[in-house]
């Protein structure tokens, strides 16, 4: 019998890859998402490039999102009819086509041209949701009217007179999920981006205009050609207002401190908001069900990739506590996920979705709307690889009991 795929992952690389010619010869080559990596480290400047692959101090929790995935092993079940099988996916009432989502990722405008509206637009033509940072440099009116099934995060200001005009203007932009992220209390120490030469703003210094100089693609493709055809880009949604330049060698970025923040904000928000309310960067079952007890309509468990608080646990470890203590709300995660199989490790642990940044905006720097386009079918087409193997037709059939968990050694070698 003739395999049938309601969704025919399997030529979505292709069909994704053949719409433009251009970047068609350059997309053929990267056949996972750690290519786009290495080839966006190729394109963009250090500094750049640095700030989106970067972490925290050490980079402990970015290497143990890695890790944790590692540690679990697949029970594969043989002689399953998988003729027939859909990784469709229903959150908050929508189906979507993948279980997975596009993360927010701060300033992709910088190292894409106008990045957040070609991941909206991606993850509009993929089915799958996509979710638009409070750190960008496009003003979150144009991508709602873009993209009306985009997500919005929102970093609340630490100076609270500023919450409501913020909450206020995302509500009026037409965004029915937001997002608020919670683990950035203050800034994290991330000493990779002063190595490299990144600040917000950016300094205009000799070594700033060398790195641009000798990425001529990126300066003419998306640098020049975003401030010729936009202006200069400034932080746009941190605040009911705009905010600093991108590039200045004087303005100070507000970094208001967010540390006076509480759980009463977080219930302002909640009688504010009319959407669909989710928070993210939660890793201990009890601030889970704290938020589900104050209203949250989901939980993203997240360590910010790494980025924040260096030494926290990897997302995939506080998982199943935390999806055992919110039963009835869908629990997210992010973190690490590179793979199908990462993706699958986590839906057999519970998550509900499970969402991937870094390697979305490297797609959409390298090869805008047909990279990102690219990125999403070679995951789904390794998801849709990946359950015939495993014997299942539908995500749903995941649970623990597919998984052995195994001694980190045991994918040592793995890439
Ligand atoms: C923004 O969210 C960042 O982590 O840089």
């Amino acid at each position: 019998m003739t395999a049938t795929i309601d969704v025919n992952v399997a030529q979505r690389a292709t069909a994704a890859m053949a719409k433009r010619r251009t970047p068609l010869r350059r997309l053929r080559k990267l056949l996972s998402l750690d290519d786009f990596e290495r080839a966006a480290e190729r394109h963009l400047p250090r500094p750049v490039f640095g700030y989106v692959a970067g972490a925290a101090e050490t980079d402990w929790s970015f290497h143990d999102n890695r890790a944790a995935f590692a540690e679990y092993g697949f029970v594969p079940r043989m002689l399953v009819d998988v003729s027939r099988r859909s990784q469709r996916t229903t959150l908050f009432g929508r189906t979507y086509a993948s279980p997975f989502g596009i993360a927010p990722i701060g300033i992709c405008a910088l190292y894409a041209y106008r990045g957040d509206l070609v991941l909206a637009r991606a993850a509009a033509a993929a089915n799958i949701p996509m979710v638009m940072s409070g750190s960008s440099l496009i003003r979150l009116e144009e991508l709602a009217a873009q993209s009306p099934g985009a997500w919005f995060q929102a970093y609340l200001p630490g100076d609270t007179s500023q919450i409501v005009p913020l909450i206020e203007r995302v509500a009026r932009a037409g965004f029915g999920t937001l997002v608020i992220t919670v683990d950035s209390q203050v800034a994290g120490n991330r000493e990779n981006n002063i190595r490299a030469g990144f600040s917000t703003p950016l300094r205009p210094t000799l070594r700033l205009a060398w790195d641009g100089i000798t990425h001529p693609r990126w300066l003419a493709g998306t640098f020049l050609r975003t401030i010729v055809q936009h202006g200069m880009p400034h932080f746009e949604n941190n605040f009911a207002t705009r905010g600093a330049p991108i590039l200045s060698s004087s303005v100070l970025r507000d970094y208001s401190d967010r540390g006076n923040l509480h759980w009463d904000h977080w219930k302002s928000v909640r009688d504010m908001w009319k959407g669909t309310l989710v928070i993210k960067g939660i890793l201990d079952p009890r601030d889970a069900v704290r938020a589900c007890e104050l209203g949250a309509d989901g939980v993203v468990v997240s360590n910010h990739g790494g980025r924040q608080l260096d030494g926290a646990i990897a997302p995939l470890r506080a998982l199943p506590a935390i999806v055992a203590a919110c039963r009835g709300v869908p629990v997210m995660i992010d973190g690490g996920v590179r793979r199908g199989t990462d993706v699958m490790k986590a839906l057999a642990l519970g998550a509900a979705f499970v969402f991937l940044g870094r390697p979305f905006g490297f797609a959409a720097a390298i090869a805008g709307e047909a990279g990102v386009e690219h990125a999403v079918a070679l995951l789904a087409a390794e998801i849709d690889r990946n359950m015939a193997m495993l014997g299942i037709t539908n995500l749903a059939e995941l649970d623990p009991s597919w998984l052995v968990h195994v001694h980190a050694s045991a994918g040592a070698a793995a890439k």
